[in-house]
């Protein structure tokens, strides 16, 4: 990358600790409790876009899921899951990329983004975003997406955002991806504070 974005992810995973950044979860609820309710099989493909050092892949490789890519632009946030993970991280794919340069070699039937996509400001890097994601699904497969709500942040880790309601994500991903269900989650931070994240299931046709 050349407009210091990576630059920036490495130095936050470097400097600060994967539990004290304001996105950490203690346990990726929301996510895991939307697989369960989609009744999807251990057998089942996932990719986790943005996955930075979220535990999802530990917590799925608990469960057995035993297809499991962790995508995202900051090697520093790969290594931080992959010693914790220990001999576990051979299990999982890493792929350190820019999610809008990247082009996906297969398909993966969970496309899982949690805090990415509010990054994308500029509608050609959306536009991107979705040649990765179109590349990445075929019909059937299923995108979880979460980011900032109307009423949440206007910034993160010190990058604007852009922030949405359900029909906004939605019509990001339409005519191709269909809304099956949203909510809204207040995340608690690490800090004390609460966040406001709208979440979005989509099908793709
Ligand atoms: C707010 S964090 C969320 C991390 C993780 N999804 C979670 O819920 O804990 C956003 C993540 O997106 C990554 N990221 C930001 N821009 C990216 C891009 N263009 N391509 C790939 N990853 C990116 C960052 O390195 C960071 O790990």
């Amino acid at each position: 990358m050349t407009d210091g974005k990576q630059e920036h992810w490495d130095a936050v995973y470097r400097v600060k600790a994967a539990d004290s950044v304001s996105w950490y979860q203690p346990m990726p609820e929301p996510s895991l409790r939307t697989l369960d309710e989609l009744h999807l099989p251990a057998t089942a493909s996932l990719i986790d876009v943005g996955g930075g050092a979220s535990s999802l892949v530990d917590r799925l490789l608990e469960r057995g899921w035993s297809d499991l890519t962790v995508l995202d632009i900051a090697a520093p946030a790969l290594e931080v899951a992959k010693a914790r993970l220990r001999g576990g991280a051979a299990q999982v794919d890493w792929v350190v990329a820019d999610i809008t340069v990247w082009r996906p070699e297969r398909g993966y039937d969970v496309w899982h983004d949690r805090a990415l996509f509010h990054f994308l400001t500029e509608p050609a890097q959306r536009l991107a975003y979705r040649r990765a994601l179109d590349a990445g699904t075929a019909p059937g497969s299923v995108v979880i997406i979460a980011t900032f709500a109307p009423d949440g942040p206007e910034r993160c880790s010190g990058l604007p955002v852009r922030r949405y309601d359900a029909a906004a994500l939605a019509a990001e991903f339409s005519p191709a991806f269909i809304l099956e269900r949203d909510w809204r989650e207040e995340h608690a931070t690490p800090g004390g504070g609460r966040q406001s994240f709208q979440w979005c299931v989509l099908h793709r046709r």
